[in-house]
């Protein structure tokens, strides 16, 4: 978990399966940045624009499910690339759900452009969108969305 000084916003970032060896694995598709790289990035940017982003990755499905039900009451959103949970997990969508958070996903590659079992995502439909094959940018550009998005919500409310 990596948590930096508190913004106006809190989001969290979940990472899904195999992308802690992200810089090793198939750097051809997924790039040459490590997940711990991926990370500070995206507390400095939360930083330039006054929230504060932590981290969390897991190689374990139920282990995601309880860091979504963390979320609640503690983030105002989060980004999640569920990684190849991305295709498989009724249990990590029921949980966004659940929790109801806004929740944008990102993905590295583009899903699309790849074997065809990645091109179905249980979490599309749940979710406000999804960001797909801009390499670690695709994490920069959610987190951005999803702070306009948050912000638009708080200004809707009257907050
Ligand atoms: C991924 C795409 C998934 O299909 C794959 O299983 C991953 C990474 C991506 O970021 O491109 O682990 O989510």
């Amino acid at each position: 978990m990596m948590t930096d000084r508190a913004g106006e916003l809190s989001i969290v970032v979940l990472h899904g399966p195999n992308l802690n060896l992200l810089g090793l694995r198939e750097p051809e598709i997924y790039g040459a940045s490590t997940l711990a790289q991926i990370d500070a990035q995206l507390v400095e940017l939360g930083n330039s624009l006054d929230t504060t982003v932590s981290s969390l990755q897991s190689n374990h499905e139920g282990m995601l499910v309880d860091a979504i039900h963390d979320a609640r009451d503690r983030y105002d959103g989060i980004v999640i690339n569920a990684g190849a949970y991305t295709h498989t997990s009724i249990a990590i969508r029921d949980a966004i759900s659940a929790v109801q958070i806004p929740t944008v996903e990102v993905h590295l590659s583009n899903i699309y452009k790849r074997e065809e079992f990645r091109h179905h995502s249980y979490l599309a439909a749940i979710v406000i969108g999804q960001i797909s094959g801009f390499g670690t940018q695709s994490y920069q550009l959610g987190l951005q969305a999803l702070i306009v998005h948050l912000r638009q919500l708080r200004a809707a409310s009257g907050g």
